[in-house]
Parts: structure tokens; C-alpha cells; sequence
């Protein structure tokens, strides 16, 4: 798959780490974070990622900050994007059999690479259930488009 990765300081060895996973397995990953321990705004980032999603330009996404809270809260307020953090991996695959979420987050300073690795594996593994989910993520959408 094609991922975009994006991420603030307090996360660059953590995602240094998952490209290294992921690459390994045979994904190409796309870094729209910084590499530099230096302070760096952790919405540009989630927006980043999410833009890309919207442009097609990768699949889906991992964003990952100190806790994961505020890039998350960045990428779910670009259009058509439902980022969810996650800290185990029971609630990644959820995230993406219910959620159907583009973006999983979690943070650098909450979870271990082991860990992550487990919350990154769980959501890629997962697939989207539809069923009764399609009329929920519909209801999302239409909160969406009245508060625009
Ligand atoms: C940066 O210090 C920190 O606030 C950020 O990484 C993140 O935890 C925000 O939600």
C-alpha cells in the first residue's frame, strides 16, 4: 500500500521506526512530518496527510504526536477524513470495521514501537464492515456539511 506518514518532534524516532516496519513489509511510505527533533506544529502535519489522502496521493494514513489527541483533532477537520487514535490494538481494528478511518494516531510519548507496531498492524490487517456502519459514517458526513 501506499501510506502517508506525518508526525511533530516528540515522534520522529517512533516514525522513523514504523517507515522501517512498513517499508520492510513491502509498503512505500510517504513522510509528510518533520524529521527534526527541533518544535514543529503538529496540524500541518495531520492536515498533510490528510490532504493527501483526499488527493489521492497515498491510501490512507498514521499520524502520530506526543499523544496522538492533536494531530488527530487537526486531520478530522479537513473534509471526508476520520483520523482515530488508538492505544492498543483493539480499537484500531474497530477503528477501521466501523469507522472505516483513513488515519490512525497515536502518540509517541503513550505508546512503545512495540506497541505501535500492534496498533499499525491491527488497522492495516482490518477491513471496513459496511453494513449498518455506512448509515452512521452517512450521518457523520451530513454533521459535516451542515457545519461548513
Ligand atoms: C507537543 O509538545 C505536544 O503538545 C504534541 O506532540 C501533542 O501531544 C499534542 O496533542
Amino acid at each position: 500500500m501506499k501510506i502517508g506518514i506525518g508526525n511533530d518532534h516528540s515522534a520522529v524516532e517512533l516514525k522513523n521506526a514504523i517507515v522501517d516496519y512498513l517499508t520492510q513489509q513491502g509498503h512505500e511510505v510517504i513522510n509528510y512530518g518533520t524529521d527534526s527533533c527541533e518544535a514543529y506544529d503538529y496540524p500541518l502535519a495531520g492536515e498533510a496527510v490528510a490532504n493527501a489522502i483526499n488527493a489521492h496521493e497515498v491510501e490512507c494514513g498514521i499520524c502520530i504526536c506526543g499523544t496522538g489527541i492533536g494531530i488527530s483533532i487537526a486531520a478530522n477537520k479537513v473534509k471526508n477524513i476520520r483520523a482515530a487514535v488508538c492505544s492498543e490494538p483493539v480499537s484500531a481494528k474497530l477503528a477501521k470495521e466501523h469507522n472505516n478511518a483513513q488515519i490512525i494516531c497515536f502518540g509517541a510519548r503513550i505508546v512503545g514501537l512495540n506497541m505501535a507496531k500492534a496498533i499499525v498492524d491491527a488497522w492495516l490487517n482490518a477491513k471496513f464492515e459496511q453494513d449498518r456502519h455506512i448509515k452512521r459514517l452517512a450521518l457523520i458526513d451530513q454533521i459535516e456539511s451542515k457545519n461548513h
